[in-house]
């Protein structure tokens, strides 16, 4: 089986031999892969619809994966007892649905040993709450598919020091890591902004005209002395 480059990169962050726990498994894909090429050799797979969640369970039989995947419906880390899994994924979501979804079985999350979450917005929002809630974040990397730069956050239990709000936006691994695709990235985040700030010209909301003003400005810092050093 073929996976995305995006969920590629996420199974490689999946610590090798640890019960995972993917959460919004919709496909179920990401468990089956990892199973299949014995990267690890046990998983819940959950999701809060039955749609995805039959889709889930249609392939897990047709891989032979049944003593292997346990399938769950359910909303969030609910499906989940404290401690049950080493290794929770929750992807392919927006930033605050998972950043919801964190909050709601705090007790679960504590006990994982690896959090991986792959926002497909508002990764700033994660980073945020993941500091806020004592968790630090130990690797990140950048996948590109098609037109879109998507965000990967691995993270564990530990309080971490972030001293620049642009890093919650950056991530501050890739920050500190810098690999091939960050220049590619801080363009692409400022794009973003840019539009956003586009749409905002004449509205009324101040604070979020300012604080994307500053965002912008802080991107483009980056961008230039990035561009220059390398
Ligand atoms: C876009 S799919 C992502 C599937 C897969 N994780 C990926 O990254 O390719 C999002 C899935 O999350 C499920 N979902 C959304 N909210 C959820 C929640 N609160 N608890 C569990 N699953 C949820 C949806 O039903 C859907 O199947």
């Amino acid at each position: 089986m073929k996976l995305s480059p995006r969920l590629l990169k996420l199974a490689y962050l999946v610590p090798r031999n640890s019960i995972l726990a993917d959460i919004g498994t919709d496909h179920g894909l990401l468990p089956i892969y990892l199973i299949c090429t014995g990267h690890i050799q046990r998983a819940i797979a959950s999701d809060v619809k039955e749609g995805p969640l039959e889709q889930a369970k249609d392939n897990v039989e047709r891989f032979g994966l049944t003593d292997n995947i346990e399938l769950r419906l359910g909303n969030g880390l609910s499906v989940l007892e404290p401690s049950e899994a080493e290794t929770i994924v929750v992807a392919g979501m927006g930033g605050q649905m998972i950043v919801d979804i964190l909050s709601n079985d705090l007790a679960v999350l504590r006990k994982a040993r690896r959090v991986l979450l792959q926002p497909m917005t508002d990764a700033s929002l994660v980073r945020r709450w993941l500091y806020d809630n004592g968790f630090s974040i130990r690797e990140e990397e950048l996948v590109k598919e098609k037109h879109f730069i998507y965000e990967i956050i691995s993270a564990g239990q530990g309080q971490e020091s972030i001293d620049r709000e642009i890093l919650f936006e950056v991530g501050p691994r890739l920050f500190e890591k810098k690999g091939a695709l960050w220049l590619e990235f801080i363009g692409y985040k400022l794009r973003v902004y840019e539009t956003i700030m586009a749409e905002l010209k004449n509205s009324s909301e101040t604070e979020r005209v300012t604080r994307y003003a500053v965002l912008i400005e802080e991107l483009k810092e980056l961008l230039e002395y990035d561009r220059d050093s390398s």
